[in-house]
């Protein structure tokens, strides 16, 4: 289908069709979710050989398992006789993936280790080497998050990341600045929303705008310290950039502290947390230079994994469940080398904030089930949505006091909001819905 008409970035109008039309979403199964590297799990929840846990790309069922020396694999998890879901549980231990079916047995390696009456009922026939379960064509451990892609051609998932990273390494990083050191505390949350998954992901890449949405939670406070939904001096002094990166498709809300600010003084009610805090930010200005006025906040790596880089840190997927649905699921992220008190701390916080139990979630997900509804009629689909805010006032060039950031940055500090990372998100969906291959992709 041609999005003539349909998606016009430059002009800041994307019709209500790519939401709600079929043909549409099994295009952007077979585009989007069957080119893009996507986020599969976290190496911490699977720590131990002959660990699994079920995931999803897209619509299909993955399975992400440390095999008994230690490598970790994607699988698809289908069995290669008939496609019988070789796994059935969300997470596990185990030494083979046994298809209930007609008995095939899989080892955590993905190699076809059993087939019950092999002899008899083939012969010599059966090459088992050609039949292991199907893996991923690359697989990327990032900081402990695994990517995966179906596509050979796909470039490295540094690449992919691209001037992105820098934003993306403020989930992934520890407080203190040190590289990686972050680990899943919990489970994962899941439900269902009945809504298409780009209102989730471009609502994450940067949509500042919503705050009436959110009035509720401010009043009543769930922050850390009680005031407000968050801890908000560090970001009520800095410069609120929004930034996105059109030809990839990344993007998030960030805040830049002013070079001269002191250190924002965070979570006072509860003293061992507040000095943990303290502690890690000095660290951080120690080792991160001038990018340790750089602070995240909700983001999208295209093309459904959403970062949320300040307290609470989480990362959530949006799994495709046709276009009028989507599978949520949000794991939480806590420095590894953490005390308790303040793991337990930010877990509490966690689950007040986050998630279908969360406050704040609660108030969007109203929003994107009721727009999803209200968009779908033969009239409603007729008019498009408008993307206008902030269009041509963002930079390529962002510099503060020396220090350069990468990106196309609309600084909202005055503004209060831009749709500048959304037209970035829609920019890069229609590159991928209309290349032929990856061939047309890198450019
Ligand atoms: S479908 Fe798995 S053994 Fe037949
Ligand atoms: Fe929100």
């Amino acid at each position: 289908m041609s999005l003539d008409g349909l998606v016009d970035v430059a002009r800041g109008v994307i019709s209500r069709e790519i939401f709600v039309n079929e043909s549409i979403y099994r295009q952007e199964l077979e585009q989007v979710f069957g080119r893009a590297w996507l986020f599969i799990g976290h190496e911490s929840q699977i720590p131990k050989p002959g660990d699994f846990q079920a995931s999803f790309m897209g619509e299909e069922s993955v399975i992400l398992c440390r095999d008994r020396g230690g490598k970790i694999h994607v699988f698809l998890n289908s069995c290669r006789h008939r496609g019988m879901k070789v796994c059935r549980y969300d997470d596990g231990n185990t030494t083979e993936f046994l298809c209930p079916y007609h008995g095939w047995s899989y080892g955590t390696d993905g190699a076809l280790v059993g087939v019950p009456f092999a002899k008899d009922a083939y012969g010599e026939q059966l090459d088992r080497s050609r039949w292991g379960l199907i893996e991923v064509a690359q697989m990327e451990n990032y900081k402990g998050t695994i990517w995966a892609t179906w596509d050979r051609d796909a470039p490295p998932f540094l690449d992919y990341l691209g001037g992105y990273k820098l934003y993306f390494d403020l989930l992934l990083d520890a407080w203190d600045g040190r590289e990686g050191g972050t680990e899943v505390i919990g489970g994962i949350h899941k439900w269902l929303i009945p809504c298409n998954w780009k209102f989730p992901a471009e609502n994450f890449s940067g949509d500042r705008y919503h705050g009436v949405s959110h009035r509720s939670v401010d009043m009543v406070g769930i922050g850390p310290s009680g005031k407000g939904r968050r801890d908000m001096q560090e970001r009520n002094e800095a410069r609120w950039l929004d930034v996105t990166f059109p030809d990839l498709g990344h993007s998030m809300i960030a805040f830049l502290r002013k070079h001269d600010s002191p250190i924002a003084p965070a979570y006072q009610d509860a003293p061992a947390v507040a000095d943990y805090f303290r502690r890690c930010e000095e660290e951080r200005t120690r080792r991160r230079g001038e990018l340790w006025r750089l602070f995240g906040g909700p983001g999208t790596v295209f093309p459904n994994a959403s970062p949320l880089a300040r307290q609470p840190r989480t990362l959530a997927v949006w799994h495709p469940r046709g276009p009028h649905q989507t599978e949520c699921w949000r794991i939480y992220l806590v420095d590894a080398d953490a005390p308790p008190e303040v793991k337990d701390f930010l877990r509490h916080y966690y689950i007040r904030y986050s998630g279908p139990s969360g406050l704040t979630e609660q108030d969007d997900m109203e929003n994107w089930n009721y727009a999803h509804a209200a968009s779908r009629g033969t009239v409603a689909r007729q008019h498009p949505y408008n993307y206008e805010m902030g269009l041509g006032r963002a930079t390529e060039s962002f510099e503060d006091h020396g220090l350069k950031l990468p990106g196309r940055i609309a600084d909202v500090t005055v503004a209060n909001a831009s749709e500048n990372n959304q037209r970035g998100f829609y920019t890069r969906w229609r590159q991928f819905m209309e290349a032929k291959s990856w061939a047309d992709l890198k450019r």
